[in-house]
């Protein structure tokens, strides 16, 4: 970076030098860098316009157009020289262009304000960033729904408080994180959809005296329309928290399959193995096989829900308009995209790729006694109330449990003893197949509706994209 001190565009009315801490304090041209493809983007459509409403001329706007293919150029071949002196992105770019061009450089600011031209530049640049978080969603789920066809009828223990509750199939658990991500997808869009609005042309706060075609520059950029007021465009960044607050939740539901694979993972549970290529082992023991990347997923969430804390902090009683609090805005928003970006393309190539152990699943899903509802559901049928079934099926849990072992395994004698009414059938609905296959019911765990299910949810992510 070059240190440049009298490089100020505002530089007119100032009789002294600004103190070097205080520019390198104010300047923001080390992180904003980011936006430059944007920000070019942005003023290609400015200057197009411009020439359209008469304020330049072909020529003028033809020599804007070169310098700033220039300036990309130059930016991807990593040669354009940022300088501290010219505090931002914006001013960076325009000193270039000023440079390259001359005269004509110089005429691109014509109603125009740095504080609409940024409102605008986050905007395109998480516009784009935004889709590619929903490619990755949109890849994750498509895995998903591959493991959860292959494994319709794998048997496992559902759990509540983290006790073996009833037994359920694993394809049905995998739908369970598809449905998150649908949601988590859907915010996407809806966030996008309030943020499309162009902020350029309000100028510094209060619009413009030039006759800007303000609806031909949204048309350019792809914007659904231009802001309707001038104020609230350049000021507020509650569309960056609301794809922070988005971000948060599904990081949110990442670190909630982060655990649950944690857990499949240790030698207790042992339902399933990671991709080695996503673990690391240990520099003393040997045996270790480490769950890194979704422990460091699930610590990553953390990371996101502060950065929507700064934001709406940073937002929280600013004062309309425009404000340089807002320039705090992108550091948390970069990092929000990096963090959720890494841990959705983690996640979307890791799962799917996931080894399933069938067997430890279906073991576990025997004990714990996962059909003892089965077991009063099959009372009440025969006509006891479901309040006297409880009763009767805890009294039969604890005589299991006092001999050591499952209720599938009591003679029918001993069930008798529990209740008359109870008959050879008792054996079908004690077995985990019988369980899963009852609940056959819209959402069910049931292997049949699990493939409806598939269905229903491959139609959803075909037809919406
Ligand atoms: N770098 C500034 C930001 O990110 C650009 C807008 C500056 N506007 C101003 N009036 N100082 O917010």
């Amino acid at each position: 970076m070059t240190k440049n001190s009298d490089d100020r565009m505002w530089g007119g009315r100032f009789q002294e030098q600004t103190d070097a801490f205080v520019q390198a304090f104010t300047a923001s041209v080390e992180f904003d860098q980011r936006l430059a493809m944007a920000d070019i983007e942005g003023s290609f459509a400015h200057a197009k316009m411009l020439q359209k409403i008469g304020v330049l001329s072909g020529d003028e706007l033809a020599q804007i157009e070169s310098g700033l293919s220039t300036i990309e150029q130059e930016i991807e071949n990593g040669t354009f020289e940022w300088s501290v002196a010219l505090e931002d992105v914006h001013m960076n770019i325009e000193a270039r262009l000023t440079a390259l061009i001359g005269d004509a450089g110089k005429k691109l600011h014509t109603g125009r304000s740095r504080n609409d031209q940024v409102a605008t530049d986050i905007r395109l640049y998480l516009r784009e960033q935004i889709q590619l978080c929903q490619h990755f969603i949109r890849e994750f789920q498509t895995g998903l729904l591959q493991l959860a066809e292959q494994h319709a009828d794998t048997i496992l223990p559902g759990f509540t408080h983290l006790q073996v509750a009833q037994p359920i199939t694993f394809g049905h658990h995998l739908l369970a994180w598809f449905e998150m991500l649908e949601r988590d997808h859907g915010r996407l869009v809806g966030c996008v959809k309030r943020m499309n609005i162009l902020p350029l042309g309000t100028a510094a706060l209060a619009g413009t005296s030039y006759p800007l075609d303000r609806e031909y520059s949204a048309e350019l950029l792809g914007f659904s329309a231009p802001s309707r007021n001038s104020l609230d465009a350049v000021s507020d960044r509650d569309f960056a928290i609301e794809f922070c607050a988005d971000a948060a939740i599904i990081m949110t539901h990442l670190s909630r399959m982060a655990e649950e694979l944690i857990i499949w993972s240790t030698a207790q549970f042992d339902f399933i193995v990671l991709p080695d290529r996503y673990c690391t082992g240990s520099s003393i023991m040997p045996q270790k096989k480490n769950p890194d990347v979704p422990e460091l997923v699930r610590g990553k969430s953390g990371r996101v829900f502060g950065h929507l804390m700064s934001l709406l902090a940073l937002m929280k009683s600013q004062p309309l308009a425009y404000n340089k609090d807002n320039q705090e805005d992108k550091e948390p928003l970069f990092d929000t995209l990096d963090t959720l970006q890494g841990s959705l393309c983690a996640f979307a190539d890791m799962v799917p790729n996931l080894q399933v152990k069938k067997d430890n699943m279906y073991q576990a899903a025997k004990r714990g006694f996962a059909t003892a509802t089965d077991l009063a559901d099959y009372l009440v049928n025969k006509g006891m109330p479901f309040r006297d079934a409880h009763e009767v099926v805890g009294s039969a849990v604890a005589y299991a449990i006092e001999h050591d072992k499952d209720l599938s395994e009591c003679t029918l004698d001993e069930m008798k003893a529990f209740d008359d009414c109870i008959e050879e059938d008792v054996f079908d609905v004690l077995t985990l197949e019988g369980s899963v296959s009852a609940r056959n019911i819209i959402g069910g765990t049931a292997p049949e509706q699990v493939r409806f299910q598939i269905s229903e949810c491959r139609k959803l992510i075909a037809t919406e994209d």
